[in-house]
């Protein structure tokens, strides 16, 4: 660590893998605005987590490493695959680079979700973290707002999208990276911190609201046992504890803020 001759704070070099990625290249920016040596790493900059290429190089005088990756595929065997070697090389190369915190981020209510195939391979990487030497930060965040159109297209048969009326507190992308930069920024917890949105929704009521704001002809409609990646919802599941520090976009602000970028929004 040193200290930034113009902004006279203590400034890190803080490596992003997944640097490239919808929270990743917003992270990075917030870093740099800060003063922090920020490193962008992901396979379009040489940096393969499941080979190990590039790591080496990319965490040499890193204080941190924060893990916004995020598999390829996710059909079952693969997307555990991915979460379990990408999570191993990243510990096990930040052990010999003397990495002193490594932040990853992950999703709410991951324990209550393990009838998904994606959410198991979750549970594997903050499993690896938390049997790791390297001290750390699991991240939980809600469904981000971006995600509103990529939850209404797995969710759709023919021209209705099928939804339970679960409880969901999404956030935006952007209040995301806030919060993983203040939080990479910040002391290792050794533990998990929840980042959740200001307002709860039905499931079915945002993806509504979504999709009208969109000019997405698609129809909502209820169903109570319609699955979530595969996994019925009960009423509180993508819901986070008490404790969890909450991003001040609301989703209607989001909404008209970036119309455009929103309907665009795949995940
Ligand atoms: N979607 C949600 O609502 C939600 C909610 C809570 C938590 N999360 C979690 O947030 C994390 C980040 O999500 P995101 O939407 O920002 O991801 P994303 O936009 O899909 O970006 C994924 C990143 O992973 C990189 N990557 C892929 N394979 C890699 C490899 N072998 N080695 C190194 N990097 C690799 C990609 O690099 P290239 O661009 O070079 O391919 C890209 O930078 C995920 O772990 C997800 O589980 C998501």
């Amino acid at each position: 660590m040193e200290v930034h001759a113009n902004y006279g704070v203590a400034t890190m070099k803080i490596v992003v893998i997944g640097g490239s990625g919808l929270i990743g290249s917003k992270l990075v920016t917030k870093l740099r605005e800060q003063g922090h040596e920020a490193v962008a790493a992901s396979p379009k900059s040489g940096v393969n987590t499941l080979t190990g290429e590039g790591l080496a190089e990319a965490l040499k005088g890193a204080s941190v490493v924060v893990d916004v990756t995020n598999s390829p595929s996710w059909e079952d065997a693969e997307v555990l695959k991915f979460f379990e070697t990408s999570t191993r090389n990243q510990l096990a190369y930040e052990a010999a680079a003397g990495v002193k915190h490594h932040v990853a981020l992950s999703v709410v209510g991951t324990e209550r979700l393990l009838a998904s195939g994606f959410f198991r391979a979750k549970m594997a990487q903050e499993n690896l973290i938390k049997a790791s030497s390297i001290p750390y930060t699991i991240i939980r965040a809600t469904q981000f707002f971006e995600f509103v159109k990529g939850i209404a297209d797995f969710s759709t048969e023919g021209n209705k999208v099928r939804l339970p009326t679960a409880l969901i507190q999404p956030m935006a992308a952007d209040d995301v990276a806030s919060a993983v930069g203040r939080i990479a920024t910040g002391s290792p917890v050794n533990g998990t911190v929840e980042v959740a949105g200001p307002e709860t929704f039905r499931l079915d009521e945002l993806i509504r609201r979504g999709l009208a704001a969109f000019k997405d002809p698609r129809v909502v409609v209820v169903d109570p046992h319609a699955r979530y990646y595969g996994v019925e919802l009960s009423e509180r599941t993508l819901l986070p504890g008490d404790d969890a520090r909450l991003g001040e976009t609301r989703f209607e602000t989001w909404l008209t803020q970036s119309p455009a970028k929103a309907a665009a929004a795949t995940r």
